[in-house]
Parts: structure tokens; C-alpha cells; sequence
């Protein structure tokens, strides 16, 4: 059985079975207000928030609900539009887009009423471009965007004197969302009921499976891994970062280590799908997936990450990133294995991280080509370098020979060039929705000059490159 509570009520559910919270707030629930786009994480028009004690304090986040498998949500306060209201008014999100012209037909705005309610409820210093990047998981069709976001930035304006002692009475207090939230956390802190899967299919986040396999995974034996502890930790030791099976894009995007090591993390991380998907969607549920463009499977191509792959017996073995992708999805794998940790060195004071990709629109998007590099230098030469490039092949590609040739090289115009020779040899791009075979290449040539215009920009000019 699982327990949570939805809005101000408590469920238990003695057979959640393998749906998704979605299809048990519309008709379990028959509460409507969410609405059904997509069912893929591309609209927004789902978006839920979820409130999930760490270390006994409630932190909310927002998630697509048609991608988050309902045990997921076991243990926690799951808040949809009907739980935001105010007894007799609109509260501050509901007001502000009435107020700016924010909404039309309406199918949008509950979904960005969450993502509005989500930046109240987690900011720390409000501002307008934060506010403005906690919906960038909702599309709207008719409004216009610049009126919505005139509206976030008038709440982002009211949030000014968020109290930081006291942030959830001052939020109840100032009308952005009803008073039952101040009593949740002691609530869910007296749940006690353990729920344990121990199925044979490894589910972690639901981003990748609930959109391939949305009607077969309902019969499947799943084993949740979204909560359990064990899988749920980052670690550090001496210049190497572990990550466990369970954490999300959204931990590493906030890591203050990660943060303060590799410069721009967080607006490498930012380009990775959008902020609802990035707080329930796994780093190894991204690798495991196979995809030959994951964003994450690029950058930590280019890290040199290696994998741990541990089987029922609990026997692990570890293998570089790069020799886990066979071909079009097929994985160094057995099928009792799953991905136990991930672990990469840190790019120290002498190497440099780089990560480029070009897509259709800037956020919420797959790529068309990805592309991620560290390299370390000392006087102008190249010592080691790790390139990889996604979108251009059937796997997820570490561009071996362009690696190879490039070290000991120095850093100049006609290296880049000749290398980038050497990185067309190493592509097998094919036309598809997002380019023709010829497109990509081009994309693939831009994004490595780009690496270096980036990198070294006293050494490398991009009028001399192209
Ligand atoms: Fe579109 Fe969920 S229905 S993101
Ligand atoms: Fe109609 Fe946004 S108001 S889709």
C-alpha cells in the first residue's frame, strides 16, 4: 500500500499499480484542473508539485505528472491546481495572470500556476530571470509569451520580502497559497508506512519509459528506484564526484560543489530538457535509455565517467562510459544489471569543461547535435583531451581518433582545422526530424570550433576557423 497526501487529504492507495499520477488525479480523483496535453513531458499542462521531506523538512519541486509513476510519489504532499486555491480569492499567481492578460483559453494555466507556485515555495533570493526559468516547462498556444512573463515578474516582484525565517507562513500569509500547507510537514514526518518494490524491471524517474512504453509498463513488474535511500547520494572523494543510480539532474544542478568547480554548470545544466522534467528524471535513467543524444550522456562522455553495473547476486563490475553503448540502443548490459553509480574526475585548475548544443527552441528540447569537451593544456599544448558528440551516429559518440589526434598538439587554427577533418571521418549522421545527414555535419563542424572559440579565446578567432 501507499500513502500520501493530495492537496489537504490523506491517500492510501492498497494497489497503486503502474500508473501515472496523472491518470489518478483525472480519474481516480476526478480532479480535472490537471490537464493532458502531451503525455510526454513537452507541454507542461500536467505540471503538479511535490512536496518531499529531507531530512524530516518539506522541499517542493514540480513535476510533469504524466511522467511520475504514482509509487513515486509515496510518502509525499502531491498539489494540484485545486490545492493552490484560496478560499475566496485568487491567490498571488491566479491574480497576476488575470492581471497581465497571462491566460486565454486557459488549457495552459493551472500547469503554469504550479511551475508560479513552485519558484514561491523553493526561491531563496526571487528575481525575474529565476522566476522566469521555473516555467520553462509550459508551452501555451494562444496567450503569447510576454504577457505570461510579465505576470512572473510581478510575482517575482511580491516575493521580494519573502521571509527567509518563516518562508511558508509568510507564503500562507501573503496569499500565494492556502493556509493546510503550514500543517504537511508534521503530517507526512508521522507517516510511517515503508513501501517495497522488488519487481524486475528497474524504473527510476519514469521520463524515458512512461513516453516509450506508457501502455506496456501498466502490466510490467517494476522495481522503484526513485526512493531508496541507498540510490539517492552524491558523493565526493579527493577530485572524483559518485553519483548514485537515484539522483536527478535537478541535485546536480544545485550542487554546491559542482557549482563552484566547474565554471557555467549551471547554464550547461539549464539547457538540459526543463526544470520539471530535470527534478524527477535520473542521471542513469538518462544512460540507460541509449539514446544517442542524451544531453547527459554527452557531458559525461566527455568527463570520462565510468560505470558501475551491479546484478541481482549484487556483484558489480565497472566499465568506462564510452564502451557502454554497442550500437542503436544496445548496452554492455545483462539484463539483471543496473547502472549502481556513476562516477567522473572533476576537471582540475589546468583543464577546462565546455558543453554546446543546438536544438529547435532554447529550452525543452532535444537536441539536434550535443557536444561536450574537457581538455588540459600547459603552455599551449594539449596534454589530454575528451571530446564526444551526440545526434551524428547510433550511439552516443567518444570521438576516439579526434581525441588521439589532437594530444601534444598545440593550440592554433590549423590544429583545429585538421582535426576537425579527422571528427567528420568519425560521424555517421542520417537525415531525420531534426536535420538532414548534411545539416548535422555542418552542425557538428560549428559546435567543435565553438569548444575552442570558447575555451581560448585570445588564441582561437572564429573569422580565422571558418
Ligand atoms: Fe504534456 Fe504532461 S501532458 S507534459
Ligand atoms: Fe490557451 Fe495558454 S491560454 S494554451
Amino acid at each position: 500500500m501507499i500513502q500520501f497526501i493530495l492537496n489537504n487529504q490523506v491517500i492510501h492507495k492498497q494497489n497503486p499499480g503502474n500508473i501515472t499520477l496523472l491518470d489518478f488525479i483525472r480519474y481516480d480523483e476526478n480532479l480535472r484542473g490537471t490537464k493532458i496535453g502531451c503525455r510526454e513531458g513537452d507541454c507542461g499542462a500536467c505540471t503538479i508539485l511535490i512536496g518531499s521531506l529531507k531530512d524530516g523538512k518539506l522541499e517542493y519541486f514540480s513535476a510533469t505528472s504524466c511522467l511520475t509513476p504514482l509509487p513515486n510519489v509515496h510518502g509525499k504532499h502531491v498539489v494540484t491546481i485545486e490545492g493552490l486555491n484560496l478560499p475566496d480569492k485568487l491567490n498571488q499567481a491566479q491574480q497576476a495572470l488575470v492581471d497581465l492578460s497571462g491566460t486565454q483559453c486557459g488549457f495552459c494555466t493551472p500547469g503554469f500556476i504550479n511551475s508560479m507556485s513552485g519558484y514561491a515555495l523553493t526561491c531563496e533570493s526571487p528575481n525575474i530571470e529565476g522566476a522566469i526559468s521555473a516555467i520553462d516547462g509550459n508551452i501555451c498556444r494562444c496567450t503569447g509569451y510576454k504577457s505570461i512573463e510579465r505576470a512572473v515578474a510581478k510575482l517575482a516582484e511580491k516575493l521580494q520580502n519573502k521571509n527567509s525565517e518563516n518562508p511558508l507562513r509568510w507564503l500562507v500569509e501573503n496569499e500565494f497559497i492556502p493556509e493546510y500547507f503550514l500543517h504537511i510537514e508534521d503530517q507526512l514526518n508521522d507517516f510511517n508506512l515503508k513501501y517495497n518494490t522488488e519487481g524486475n524491471i528497474p524504473i527510476g524517474g519514469g521520463t524515458d519509459l512512461y513516453v516509450q512504453k506508457h501502455d506496456e509498463l501498466h502490466d510490467m513488474d517494476l522495481n522503484y528506484l526513485f526512493d531508496k535511500n541507498s540510490l539517492n547520494r552524491i558523493t565526493f572523494e579527493g577530485d572524483f564526484c559518485s553519483i548514485k543510480s537515484a539522483v536527478t539532474i535537478s541535485d546536480l544542478i544545485v550542487n554546491k560543489t559542482l557549482l563552484e568547480k566547474i565554471p557555467n554548470w549551471y547554464n550547461y545544466l539549464k539547457l538540459v530538457s526543463s526544470t520539471p522534467i530535470r527534478n524527477i528524471a535520473t542521471i542513469a535513467g538518462n544512460l540507460a535509455n541509449g539514446s544517442p543524444i542524451g544531453d547527459f550522456t554527452i557531458i559525461l562522455l566527455a568527463l570520462k565517467a565510468k560505470i558501475t553495473l551491479t546484478n541481482k547476486e549484487n556483484e558489480s563490475r565497472e566499465i568506462p562510459l564510452k564502451d557502454f553503448y554497442l550500437g542503436y540502443k544496445v548496452l554492455n548490459k545483462t539484463e539483471d544489471e543496473i547502472i549502481s553509480e556513476i562516477t567522473f574526475e572533476i576537471p582540475d585548475t589546468s583543464s577546462k569543461f565546455n558543453f554546446e548544443k543546438v536544438c529547435k527552441r532554447q529550452y525543452l528540447d532535444i537536441a539536434s547535435v550535443n557536444t561536450a569537451l574537457t581538455i588540459s593544456t600547459k603552455e599551449n599544448t594539449i596534454l589530454e583531451v575528451h571530446i564526444s558528440i551526440g545526434g551524428v551516429g547510433p550511439i552516443p559518440k567518444y570521438l576516439s581518433k579526434t581525441n588521439d589526434f589532437l594530444v601534444n598538439k598545440s593550440i592554433d587554427t590549423d590544429t583545429i582545422k585538421q582535426a576537425e577533418q579527422i571528427l567528420q571521418n568519425e560521424l555517421a549522421p542520417i537525415g531525420d526530424a531534426r536535420g538532414t545527414e548534411e545539416y548535422k555535419r555542418l552542425l557538428a563542424r560549428q559546435l567543435f570550433f565553438a569548444h575552442f572559440i570558447a575555451l581560448f579565446p585570445e588564441t582561437i578567432k572564429m573569422d580565422d576557423l571558418i
